[in-house]
């Protein structure tokens, strides 16, 4: 019999655990519409940033005479008050309608920012307009040295809050790996109200154009290498918390997806890979993750989760430093 391949993430049903992430191709109907027939089981749209929520926000603010309308702080009926306004969040709640309209598979809206603030409240107008569940990107880079660790994990925590206390949907949060204690800090996160972590943001890192010498952004897709740190991060914090593990960066082909179930996740999700081989990829992907806990005799997801996880394996320290040891040796020795 085939391996039941259903997955439960966020509460969501999903006939198996491949996802697209949010990317450019989960940006239009058109293209949410070639992921669903080419079987993702559920799609994250595009981030919705902090920065054009603000700056519709203060743009609109201009032409008012409400005190409100200039205070970042500020909460309460005031973006649902705008929903005819022709903004870029406007814009991106026309693509969550109509995602939601046409699509079968769960529709998750995303919201990227670092700073609790009024515009966390946008998150209740996605909820309004039917999102299933909501990705909080949290992408925060600690370039001033007088912040300690500890104020950085305390400003997640409270964004998490505050956005949690906006909405009743299921809420996902999304990291980058920079942590001391990335196993802690998930569980604070789970504490303070995510159903899930999504593991691990992408940082683009800058580069030095030797032209013109100015800083160049230079987007690169990832790589399957860049797995690893996921893998070995789902692997370590499965089971040390109550909240769902989603899986991102570097996950390319069905050996990938089946790696990070068996590590722990509920889903993988992919971007780059659809960027470079189109939505279509995604269906020698989930027939090859059939297949492969079909050829084990797997009766389904939920008895393979985890099954690799540190908790499970024979020999714990392979996921740490002991691992690290070995690793080196075991290259010289070649
Ligand atoms: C062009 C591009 C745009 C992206 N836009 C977003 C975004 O709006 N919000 C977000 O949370 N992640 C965004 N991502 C990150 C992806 O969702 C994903 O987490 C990351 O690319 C790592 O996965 P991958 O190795 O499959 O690409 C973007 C990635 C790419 C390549």
């Amino acid at each position: 019999m085939a391996t039941d391949l259903s997955t439960r993430y966020l509460g969501l049903e999903l006939a198996h655990p491949v996802m697209a992430s949010a990317s450019p191709l989960t940006g239009s109907l058109d293209s949410l519409l070639a992921l669903q027939d080419a079987g993702a089981s559920a799609v994250v749209l595009p981030s919705l940033f902090e920065e054009q929520v603000e700056h519709d926000y203060l743009s609109l603010g201009s032409h008012f005479d409400d005190e409100a309308a200039f205070n970042p702080e500020a909460h309460g009926g005031f973006f649902p008050a705008l929903d005819d306004y022709n903004t870029g969040a406007d814009q991106y709640l026309s693509v969550l309608t109509a995602a939601k309209n046409e699509l079968s598979i769960p529709v998750i809206a995303s919201l990227n920012g670092t700073s609790e603030g009024g515009w966390t409240h946008y998150a209740s107008t996605l909820e309004a307009e039917g999102a299933d569940a909501l990705e909080l990107n949290i992408y925060h880079l600690a370039a001033d040295s007088d912040l300690t660790g500890e104020e950085v994990e305390t400003r997640y925590l409270r964004l998490v809050e505050q956005v949690r206390s906006e909405i009743s949907i299921p809420l996902a949060v999304k990291i980058g790996p920079f942590f001391s204690s990335p196993s802690n800090m998930v569980r604070r996160l789970e504490a303070a109200g995510a159903d899930g972590v999504v593991l691990f943001n992408r940082f683009y890192q800058p580069d030095i154009d030797l032209e013109t010498l100015d800083i160049a952004p230079n987007l690169q897709l990832s790589s399957p290498a860049e797995m690893r740190l996921v893998l070995r991060w789902v692997g370590i914090i499965f089971g040390r918390v109550g909240i769902d593990l989603a899986a991102t960066t570097g996950v390319h082909d069905a050996e990938g997806v089946v790696k990070l179930v068996l590590a722990g996740a509920s889903v993988a999700m992919l971007a780059s890979a659809l960027l470079h081989h189109g939505p279509d990829h995604l269906r020698s992907i989930i027939a090859g993750v059939g297949e492969w806990f079909d050829e084990r005799g797997y009766k389904s997801l939920d008895q393979a989760r985890g099954s690799v996880s540190q908790r499970s394996v024979a020999d714990p320290s392979a996921y740490e430093r002991a691992n690290y040891m070995r690793t080196l040796t075991s290259y010289q020795a070649q």
